[in-house]
This record gives C-alpha cells, sequence and structure tokens, in this order.
C-alpha cells in the first residue's frame, strides 16, 4: 500500500490525477468506479480542465457508478448521478465514454445484471474510492463483508447525519458496489479529505484491517494507493471559508458554531 500524505488540495490533486492518469495511458479503455461527495470534486475539476485542454481523455473508459441513494424524494435532484453530471459532464457524459448508471429501485435483477456487466468487462481496472469519517467505502459500512457484490443498504446513522443533517429530505437507503469488486479491482486509488476523518487517516497508515472500518479491508489489496489531503482534516467551517468545497446546485447550509457544519442539501 502506497500513502501519500499530501500536505495541500493542490498536491492532493496532482498526487490522484497522476494515478489516474497513469492507469488510463496503460489502458485507454479501462473500467473504473468514480465515487461522489466533495472528497473528488477538485480532482474532477482538474481533470475535466485538462480534457478541455485535450490533454486527458476518458472517451474509450467504461465508468461504473460506486453508490446511489434509494428512495430519495427528490429525484433526480441531489442523487448521485446528477452529481456526476454536474462534476463530470464533459468528460464522461459525453455520448463517446459508456457510463453504466445504478437506478435507484430495488431490485433483485438489476442489482445482479450490474455484477454481469462488472463481470462482462473482467472486472474494474480502477476502483476509485472516497471515504465516509466513519469508513465506509461507497456506502459499504461498518460491518460489510468482503464478498459481497452491489447490493442494498441501510445507512447508517452516522453517515445520515454526515450527509443529510440539516436537510429537509434524506434519504436512508441506497445501492452500492460491492467490497468483493473493489477488492478484485487491479488498482485502487482511495481518496481521503474532509474534517472528521483523522482516525481514519490513522487506521490506514497503520495498514490494519480492522472488521468494523470497511477502507481498511483494502489495505492488503496488491496495488491500492491512498491519497490523503492532509490539509483538509479540520473543520468543514474553514474549507468553505477558502472556498474549497463549491457546489453550483442545492444548498450549502452553514452554522458557524459547528464543526461538521456545512452539507450539501438536495433543492426541495
Ligand atoms: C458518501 C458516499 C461515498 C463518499 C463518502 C465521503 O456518502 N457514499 O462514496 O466517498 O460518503 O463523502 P465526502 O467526500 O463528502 O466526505
Amino acid at each position: 500500500m502506497k500513502v501519500i500524505d499530501a500536505a495541500d488540495q493542490a498536491r492532493f490533486v496532482a498526487a490522484a490525477a497522476e494515478v489516474v492518469r497513469q492507469r488510463a495511458a496503460a489502458r485507454p479503455d479501462l473500467a473504473m468506479t468514480m465515487p461522489t461527495g466533495r472528497t473528488p470534486i477538485p480532482l474532477y475539476r482538474h481533470l475535466v480542465a485538462l480534457g478541455e485542454r485535450g490533454a486527458f481523455s476518458l472517451d474509450h473508459a467504461t465508468i461504473f457508478m460506486l453508490d446511489e441513494y434509494l428512495d430519495l424524494p427528490t429525484f433526480p435532484d441531489g442523487s448521485f448521478v446528477a452529481f456526476l453530471r454536474e462534476h463530470l459532464g464533459p468528460l464522461v457524459f459525453n455520448g463517446r465514454t459508456t457510463v453504466h448508471e445504478l437506478a435507484p429501485r430495488e431490485d433483485a435483477q438489476d442489482l445482479r445484471a450490474y455484477d454481469a456487466l462488472l463481470d462482462g468487462v473482467g472486472g474494474l481496472d480502477l476502483a476509485i474510492v472516497g471515504v465516509g469519517r466513519n469508513g465506509h467505502v461507497g456506502f459499504n459500512e461498518p460491518g460489510s463483508r468482503d464478498d459481497e457484490r452491489t447490493h442494498v443498504v441501510e445507512l447508517s446513522a452516522d453517515t445520515v447525519e454526515a450527509n443529510f443533517a440539516r436537510c429537509a429530505s434524506r434519504a436512508t437507503r441506497a445501492i452500492t458496489v460491492g467490497l468483493a469488486d473493489l477488492r478484485r479491482a487491479k488498482s485502487v486509488l482511495v481518496l481521503v479529505s474532509g474534517p472528521g476523518k483523522e482516525q481514519v487517516v490513522t487506521q490506514l497508515v497503520d495498514r490494519r484491517r480492522l472488521e468494523e472500518v470497511p477502507v481498511t479491508h483494502l489495505v492488503d489489496h496488491p496495488d491500492v494507493t491512498v491519497v490523503v489531503d492532509r490539509s483538509s482534516l479540520g473543520s468543514r467551517t474553514d474549507e468553505i471559508s477558502r472556498g474549497r468545497a463549491t457546489q453550483s446546485k442545492g444548498e450549502l447550509t452553514r452554522d458557524e458554531g459547528h464543526r461538521e457544519a456545512v452539507e450539501w442539501c438536495p433543492p426541495h
């Protein structure tokens, strides 16, 4: 496991982008996951800018959504597919790249069909994942098993709080690609950024598997790179005041006195 402890956001983006660039150069038709969340936004902005200059392309890639909310009253607003369209539009929602979306419904046939799509490309070449503050990857929450494939999950109270605490609409269930597919990806890129994740970083740097911390189920992977934005591990309010967590849709709410003060809420 390689850990890149980036001192600031620019170094974090550069390190993560270099992993993506190398994997895409080695295999332009790679199959990959691209996560949602605040963490990858600056990386996506960078990759989209490179794409616009003709310096990077995912035209031949196949993108698999990593997860999606279920029962979101505002769907598609606030959904993960809307997020990816907003942040990766020109790079992957361009009519050239293949994108596999997760339909927001609980349907066993759909889930197995998604697994079949993953199998059809020989599994993921690159799994890019973010990390929740409780160590979840995708929506593989604490207690997830290594043999799970695409499945429906009940979100943990901590995840609902982290994602929706001050939002009018919320989801408490989701679909996620399972740890089995993340663990058998040829390469894994773990992005860690944001307040409340100091403990996860410490656990990852220890390189020990902890049953209750799903991201540590990836530490024994033969090709895993962890990139940490060390400067982000403080308060989210600080981050916003530096203009770093930007969302052009939805609503950023702010409460100066609270450490986890800012969320992206679905519009309502
Ligand atoms: C979300 C997503 C994850 C994401 C994580 C971290 O709930 N399911 O895919 O990596 O939580 O989000 P953030 O980057 O906003 O901290």
